[in-house]
C-alpha cells in the first residue's frame, strides 16, 4: 500500500484522516517537526501531508516551511502537500514556491483531499519509474568511451542517434579528445557492425600515395604499381572507413572522394571500371573545416556532403569529474599493467587535475598517468608524479576544512557509485548511519541520480 506521512498537531484532523484514508493508504500520523523528518526519513513515504502551523508557534507558518524544505533537503522529489489555515492561503501558495506539491485548506474536503493524493502518487509513481530507468540507460560508459557528465552523455545520445543511419559523419573535436573512439562507436552502433572498421590518417600518407592508398590502383598505373592493388574504400565495403584529419586532404583527392559521396562509386588509380563500395564515411578533424572552406583550401561542396551530420567531442576540461573518474580508470590499468596495484591519487592531486587546462585532452591525461605509475614510490600517486606541481602551485591554498570535504566528497561519490546510488549500501560501507550519509550528501551538494 502507498504510504502516506501525515503531518498535523490537531488530534481531531488526525483521526479524521484516519477514517477517510485509512483503507487505501498506509498512514503514519506525527504532531511536530522533529518526529515528522524523523518519520521521513524512516519509512520514506509516497507523500507528505503537512499541516503549516505546527508546534511551537502553530499560528505561524515558519515551522511548516522548515519542515518543507529539511524534507526536500533529503528528496528533492519528495511529495509534500501543505494544508493551512483558512486565512492563510498566502502562506500555502509561498509553500508550493518553495517546492510543495500541492495546498488545501482547512477545513479539509476529504473528496478534494482524495482527488489530489491520487493526483500526486501517480505523478510520484511516475517519477520513480523514470528515476529507475534513468539508472539503467545512464552508464558512466558508452563502446568503452567513459563519461558521465553531461556533455559525454550527449555524445553518446547523439551517436545512439546517428549511427543507425548511413549519413556520413563529420567529428570535431581538440586532439586527444577521443575522436577516434568516437568513430569506432558509430562503427559499432551502425548496421555496418559486422563488416570492417578502416581507419587511416590522411596526415600521415605522403600526398601522391594517398590516392592510390584510398581508390586503389591498376597494375601499372604508375611505376611502383607492379600489381592492381584494393584501396581502403573498397576493403571497407560493407563496413565504415573513418578518415582521419581530414583536413589534409590533397585537392585532386578532395574532388575524387566527393564523387564518390555523391554516387557510391569511384574508379581505381589508372583504371576505367567503375567500381562500388557501400562503405560508410566518417570523417574527423581537430582544425576549423568552415574556415579552410571559406578560404578554399577545401572544397566547400564536399564540405557540406561531409558535414550532414556534425559531431562535436568536447575538450576534456568541459567534463567535470569525468577528468577523475579518468584518471583513476588509468591509474588501475597501468597499476595493473605495471605490477604496482592498489595505487591512489594524494588529495591535492585530485585537485590539480581538475584545474588543469589539458591541452592534449584524453591522451594526456593517459600519458601523465602512465608516467606516474612507473615513478610513483609507494601506494601515492603525488603531483610530482605526474609532473603537475606547477599546477598545483598555482591553486589558492586550501583550508583544513576544504581539504576534508574533498576527501569526503570522493569517497561518498566512489560509494555511491560501486553501488549504483543506493544510499544503504553506501553508508554501510562508508562506516556511517543513513541519516548520517544523507546529511554528508547534502551538505557536499551530491546528487544521488548524477553520481
Ligand atoms: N572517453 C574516453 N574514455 C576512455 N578512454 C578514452 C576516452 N576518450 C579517449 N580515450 C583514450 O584517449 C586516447 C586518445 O583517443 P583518440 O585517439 O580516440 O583521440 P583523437 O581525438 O582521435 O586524438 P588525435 O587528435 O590525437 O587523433 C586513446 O588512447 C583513447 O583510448
Ligand atoms: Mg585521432
Amino acid at each position: 500500500m502507498t504510504r502516506l506521512l501525515i503531518v498535523d498537531d490537531d488530534e481531531d484532523i488526525c483521526t479524521q484522516m484516519k477514517w477517510a484514508l485509512g483503507r487505501d493508504y498506509e498512514l503514519l500520523t506525527v504532531g511536530d517537526g522533529a518526529d515528522a523528518l524523523a518519520a521521513f526519513t524512516a519509512v520514506r513515504p509516497t507523500v507528505t501531508l503537512l499541516d503549516l502551523g505546527l508546534p511551537p508557534r502553530p499560528h505561524e507558518p515558519e515551522e511548516g516551511l522548515a519542515v518543507l524544505s529539511a524534507i526536500l533537503a533529503l528528496d528533492l522529489l519528495a511529495k509534500v502537500i501543505v494544508v493551512s489555515g483558512q486565512n492563510d492561503k498566502q502562506n500555502a501558495i509561498r509553500a508550493v514556491g518553495a517546492g510543495a506539491y500541492d495546498f488545501l485548506c482547512k477545513p479539509i474536503d476529504m473528496d478534494e483531499l482524495r482527488l489530489v493524493l491520487q493526483r500526486c502518487v501517480y505523478v510520484a509513481e511516475l517519477e520513480q519509474e523514470y528515476r529507475a530507468l534513468q539508472h539503467t540507460v545512464r552508464a558512466d560508459s558508452f563502446e568503452d568511451m567513459l563519461g558521465a557528465s553531461p556533455p559525454m552523455q550527449a555524445v553518446f545520445d547523439f551517436i545512439r542517434k546517428v549511427a543507425p543511419t548511413s549519413a556520413p559523419v563529420l567529428i570535431l573535436g581538440e586532439s586527444g579528445t577521443g575522436k577516434e573512439m568516437v568513430a569506432q562507436a558509430l562503427h559499432l552502433r551502425s548496421q555496418h557492425a559486422g563488416g570492417p572498421f578502416v581507419a587511416i590518417n590522411c596526415n600521415s600518407i605522403p600526398e601522391n600515395l594517398l590516392e592510390s592508398e584510398l581508390f586503389g590502383h591498376e597494375k601499372g598505373a604508375f611505376t611502383d604499381a607492379h600489381t592492381q592493388r584494393k584501396g581502403h574504400i573498397e576493403t571497407a565495403a560493407g563496413g565504415t572507413l573513418f578518415l582521419d584529419e581530414i583536413g589534409e586532404l590533397p585537392v585532386p583527392v578532395q574532388v575524387k572522394l566527393l564523387r564518390f559521396l555523391q554516387e557510391k562509386c569511384f574508379q581505381r588509380v589508372g583504371g576505367r571500371q567503375e567500381i562500388q563500395s557501400d562503405a560508410r564515411i566518417v570523417a574527423a578533424t581537430n582544425r576549423n573545416l568552415q574556415e579552410s572552406a571559406a578560404s578554399g583550401k577545401f572544397r566547400e561542396d564536399l564540405y557540406f556532403r561531409l558535414a550532414v551530420v556534425v559531431l562535436k567531442v568536447p575538450p576534456l576540461r568541459e567534463r567535470g569529474d569525468d577528468i577523475l573518474m579518468l584518471a583513476k580508470a588509468f591509474l588501475h590499468n597501468y597499476g595493473g599493467e605495471h605490477a604496482k596495484p592498489g595505487l591512489t591519487f594524494a588529495p591535492d592531486v585530485l585537485r590539480a587535475l581538475t584545474a588543469y587546462r589539458w591541452p592534449g585532452n584524453v591522451r594526456e591525461l593517459q600519458n601523465r598517468v602512465r608516467r606516474a605509475v612507473i615513478m610513483a614510490d609507494g601506494k601515492r600517486v603525488t603531483a610530482q608524479d605526474l609532473e603537475m606541481t606547477d599546477t598545483l602551485s598555482i591553486l589558492p591554498p586550501q583550508t583544513l576544512k576544504e581539504a576534508r570535504e574533498t576527501v569526503e566528497r570522493e569517497m561518498v561519490k566512489e560509494a555511491l557509485r560501486r553501488h549504483m546510488g543506493k544510499v544503504t549500501a553506501a553508508a554501510l560501507e562508508l562506516g556511517v548511519s543513513r541519516p548520517t550519509l544523507y546529511e554528508l550528501m547534502e551538505k557536499l551538494g551530491i546528487v544521488r541520480e548524477s553520481s
